[in-house]
């Protein structure tokens, strides 16, 4: 895991009024996948993979592409309004598949406060998941309200607000391929 939390900021490639630079770029981003990719190829072989809709889906499809023998599918939860999270997290989109005695991994973009990445915890152990890991591109340890282990970390990032590959505000700027600091 790199911890960027005390970095400075790159210009943009593009000026955008709303965004203040860029804090991850494509490059670095890929590197690091790949090198969590490379744990989990070790540690979770042939694991059934559940994305965290909408924010994971670059994540996962960059990671996925280097996991064989992976099953997936996708869940989406929902906290937030704007950039700050209510604190209930509820199901807005179901598993298609059981995970009734799976070996189950959480891919989820962001862990902030905590109560997703608990909240799905619960609800896959609840649903019969045999063994549950989490991984998570990024995290913000100084929003952390919720105590949960992240099995595989990509980066520790400040507490700001952050856009691009996948994470949005109000759904704006999710296609970048970098992510970015909102003003
Ligand atoms: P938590 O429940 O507070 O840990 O929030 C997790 C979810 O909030 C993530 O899955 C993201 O979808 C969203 N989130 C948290 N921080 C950010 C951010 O900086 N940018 C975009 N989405 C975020
Ligand atoms: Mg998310």
């Amino acid at each position: 895991m790199i911890d960027v939390r005390e970095r400075p900021l790159r210009p943009l490639p593009s000026h955008r009024a709303d965004l203040e630079g860029v804090l991850l770029d494509e490059e670095e981003i890929d590197l690091q996948v790949r090198r969590m990719a490379a744990e989990i190829r070790r540690e979770c072989p042939g694991w059934h993979c559940v994305i965290v809709l909408n924010g994971a889906i670059f994540f996962a499809a960059d990671l996925l592409r280097l996991l064989p023998d992976c099953t997936y599918d996708t869940i989406q939860v929902s906290s937030y309004v704007g950039q700050s999270s209510n604190g209930k997290p509820q199901i807005r989109k179901a598993l298609s598949k059981p995970v009734k005695g799976r070996k189950v991994l959480i891919i989820e973009d962001i862990v902030d406060t905590g109560q997703t990445v608990r909240f799905l915890l619960d609800h896959l152990r609840r649903s019969g998941a045999r063994d549950i890991k989490v991984a998570s591109l990024l995290s913000k340890p100084d929003c952390q309200k919720v105590k949960v282990t992240i099995d595989f970390l990509g980066f520790l990032v400040p507490q700001r607000f952050l856009v691009g590959y996948g994470l949005d505000c109000e759904e704006k700027h999710r296609t970048l391929p970098f992510l970015c600091v909102v003003r």
